[in-house]
């Protein structure tokens, strides 16, 4: 009797390691997901909001000088595993972040590492733009302000000018600088804030559907802008705009529920995925 339980215990183990097995297969990642010289490296990311597990184990490196888009259904964890970027995760009670993700080699979620000061490496623009409830100067002038980069009001100055010409804003507001960033209209509203992000020189720029709220001329000189941030940033955008992201990515990553199905160049996502689940996405038959 005993060796039957035995046996049947052996058999249930066998089975659910083949299942494992296939589930991890299933969970691999098609498509080379490293770069060479990367600037940002994650390794074996999980995240769990309480019990419930929201990404699994994504492996992912970005690149410099290069625009990543990041694409999938809805409440499939693109904006959860863009947050893990520059920890905005931490802010979110019962949220927990396993794995390494690295900036430069240096690990972001160190304990020494203050998050603000990430934050101003790795800025990130919002769905809806949400300029501070101050002047349009004072917005682009605050980060620096905080984080002493400049030591004269004439720095700051030409700190502030620089910011908004690089976010194609400045012709626009030049004149009327001291009026509220809130009183610009939304596609303008949305240059602030890139403005604002880079103002504090990061490195990274982690946009989350910033042209969702926009239309189409002004999302059109958002994305001319990504492409041109490109030369001094690495960009991350997370849109569900499949046209937006074949316009201003190079590689793009496709997620499903908390999984990195796919990754790869993005001429090559559109045109010939590898994994059934991409190209369901892509054609329109999932999502
Ligand atoms: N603050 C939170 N607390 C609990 N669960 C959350 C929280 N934020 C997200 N989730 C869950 O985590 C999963 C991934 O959500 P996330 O917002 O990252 O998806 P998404 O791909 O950005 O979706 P969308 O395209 O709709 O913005 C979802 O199941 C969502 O319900
Ligand atoms: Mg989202």
């Amino acid at each position: 009797m005993n060796t039957m339980v035995e046996t049947m215990n052996r058999v249930t183990d066998a089975l659910s390691a083949v299942e494992l097995a296939q589930e991890r297969a299933f969970c691999q990642t098609v498509g080379d997901f490293t770069v060479p010289n990367p600037r940002m490296t994650c390794r074996d990311v999980e995240v769990w909001y309480g019990p419930k597990q929201a990404i699994r184990r994504v492996n992912l490196d970005i690149g410099r000088n290069e625009v990543l888009s990041m694409i999938g259904p809805s409440g499939c964890g693109k904006s959860t595993f863009l947050r893990c970027l520059n920890r905005m995760n931490d802010t979110i009670p019962g949220c927990r972040v396993t794995g390494s993700i690295k900036l430069d080699g240096q690990d972001i979620y160190d304990k020494k590492l203050d998050p603000v000061l990430l934050r101003a490496r790795v800025g990130m623009v919002f769905q809806k733009p949400n300029p501070f409830p101050k002047s349009i100067y004072e917005n682009v002038a605050y980060g620096p302000r905080i984080h002493g980069l400049t030591n004269s009001k004439a720095e700051l100055d030409e700190l502030v000018e620089t910011s908004l010409r690089k976010a194609g804003l400045w012709d626009e507001v030049k004149d009327r600088l001291d009026q509220p960033g809130t009183g610009l209209s939304g596609g303008q509203q949305q240059r602030l804030c890139i403005a604002r992000t880079i103002a504090v020189a990061p490195d990274v720029i982690l946009m989350d559907e910033p042209c969702s709220a926009l239309d189409p001329i002004a999302t059109a000189i958002i994305e001319e802008l990504i492409d041109e941030l490109r030369a001094n940033y690495s960009i991350v955008i997370v849109t569900h705009s499949m046209q937006q992201a074949a316009r201003v990515s190079q590689r793009t990553a496709y997620f499903h529920l908390g999984d990195l199905i796919e990754v790869g160049e993005t001429n090559q996502i559109f045109t010939n995925p590898q994994h059934k689940l991409t190209e369901d996405y892509i054609t329109g038959r999932f999502g």
